[in-house]
């Protein structure tokens, strides 16, 4: 399976819908199964937008102008989101409730899949022992407060993963940790790969994450102005 993006372009648009700028164009790249790919560029190039044109989420000031998003299986993303294409954002605090148990936040999840709650809670647990939470039967029932940076980031690329998606895409997923946690969780992304014949979008502005996981590399340059 692949997934493909053909001739993108994202514009940004001020409050009054005026003053188009063009956020990234002509971008095309595929993304096979078991491939990691990095889409790398300089802060502001654009790499997150793309991410969220991806899964088709967007924010109101920013739009797909151009271009095509699809899967070879003819699939949509946009139904596919979570179930064919997971996401893992930056910053591994925010993406959790600090509200709830993280076990409450993975079953969730899985029972988007159809899974009672039984089913659920075992799918969680063997995929937070999977991403290497210790004892995950009791540190489900703990709050994201209670966990460090790494394992909250583990908790993210469980949750990303617990629907078994063909895809994955990581955006900076190791900028807010520390070096030698960067390095298990790029170890964590790369066994990932192997044992779930993952295709990995891997966003980073740090040459040492590409040059450590990734296959091949797309560079988006700087923005220019429309007009
Ligand atoms: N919600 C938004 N509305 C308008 N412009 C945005 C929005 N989010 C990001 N941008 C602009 O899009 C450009 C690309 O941002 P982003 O995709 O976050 O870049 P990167 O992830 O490469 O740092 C930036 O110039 C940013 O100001
Ligand atoms: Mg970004």
């Amino acid at each position: 399976m692949e997934l493909r993006v053909e001739d993108l372009e994202i514009r940004s648009r001020d409050r009054r819908g005026l003053d188009e700028t063009v956020i990234t164009s002509g971008l095309d790249f595929s993304l096979r199964r078991g491939e990691i790919l990095a889409l790398s560029g300089p802060s502001g190039a654009g790499k997150t937008s793309v991410a969220l044109a991806i899964l088709d989420l967007l924010p109101p000031g920013l739009r797909r102008s151009r271009g095509r998003i699809s899967l070879d299986d003819g699939r949509s993303i946009a139904t596919g989101r979570g179930s064919l294409v997971g996401m893992i954002f930056q910053e591994p605090a925010l993406a959790l409730d600090p509200n709830f148990v993280i076990g409450a936040q993975l079953e969730e999840v899985a029972r988007l899949d159809g899974d009672g709650a039984a089913a659920a809670r075992r799918r969680s647990l063997a995929m937070l022992e999977r991403v290497g939470i210790a004892e995950p039967a009791r540190r489900a029932g703990d709050r994201p407060a209670s966990f460090s940076g790494g394992e909250l980031q583990r908790i993210v690329i469980a949750r990303a993963l617990l629907r078994r998606p063909a895809f994955l895409i990581a955006d900076e997923p190791t900028s807010s940790l520390d070096l030698l946690v960067q390095g298990r969780i790029l170890g964590l992304l790369e066994s990932c790969r192997r044992e779930f014949d993952l295709g990995i979008l891997l966003i980073s502005h740090d040459r040492r994450v590409v040059a450590a996981l990734a296959d091949r590399e797309i560079v988006l340059p700087g923005r220019r102005e429309v007009g």
